[in-house]
């Protein structure tokens, strides 16, 4: 897919105040600092469309971005930001959950994943809980230049392997680099797929 035209609309705390769900909606979401934003910012082939930042909590909104004037995209606030209050925290799972479960036109849920790590159970608890809400999902599985595409792709196989246990047939997964600029038209042509359908 060719983007076009990307743009900013509008940051939620509510997600009865999202735009009107009139479009396939794809969101972002995955831990603090795994890159959701520089993700977005890669797809899109904007540099600061979604703010990044090195100090984990930067996006605490939900954000939605609109995409060829044909859909939405979302960036999320990480989870398992060690350092936030509990009262942060549940505003965020209440914030989130509400979004997730109730967004009618969510399309796909991506769900970030650092490849430089072996699976990590906060990821694997979001995952049961999209499965448990049978929400759609893929993964990203984020970062891969900071290691040898070896070491990305033994992660990626030890989490699919995870999955297994509770899955018949797993999502698919994509090896991104924000950095190198890799990834990015799978990710792209996958959302294509969807959106004709
Ligand atoms: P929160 O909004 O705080 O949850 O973080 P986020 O998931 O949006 O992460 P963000 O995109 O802000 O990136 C966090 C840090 O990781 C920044 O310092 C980025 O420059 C860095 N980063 C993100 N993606 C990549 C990547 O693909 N490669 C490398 N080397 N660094 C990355
Ligand atoms: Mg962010």
């Amino acid at each position: 897919m060719k983007i076009k035209h990307s743009e900013f609309v509008i940051s939620n705390t509510d997600f009865n105040k999202c735009p009107k769900a009139d479009k396939p909606e794809y969101a972002f979401i995955g831990r603090s600092n795994v890159g959701k934003s520089s993700l977005i910012n890669m797809l899109m082939g904007r540099k600061q469309l979604a703010k990044v930042s090195g100090r984990p909590g930067k996006t605490q909104l939900i954000n939605h971005f609109i995409v060829n004037n044909e859909w939405y995209l979302v960036d999320l606030p990480g989870y398992g930001w060690a350092k936030v209050s509990k009262t942060d925290k549940s505003k965020w799972a209440k914030m989130t959950k509400d979004y997730l479960e109730n967004r009618e036109n969510l399309a796909c849920v991506f769900v970030l994943i650092d490849s430089r790590h072996e699976p990590q159970k906060i990821d694997l608890e979001f995952i049961s809980y999209l499965g448990e809400n049978r929400l759609p999902f893929a993964m990203i599985f984020t970062k891969t230049d900071k290691q040898s595409p070896n070491k990305s792709q033994s992660n990626m196989a030890k989490f699919r392997k995870a999955l297994a246990k509770d899955w018949e047939n797993i999502p698919p997964c994509f090896l991104t680099s924000s950095a190198h600029k890799t990834g990015r038209d799978e990710v792209l042509d996958f959302i294509e797929e969807i959106n004709g359908e």
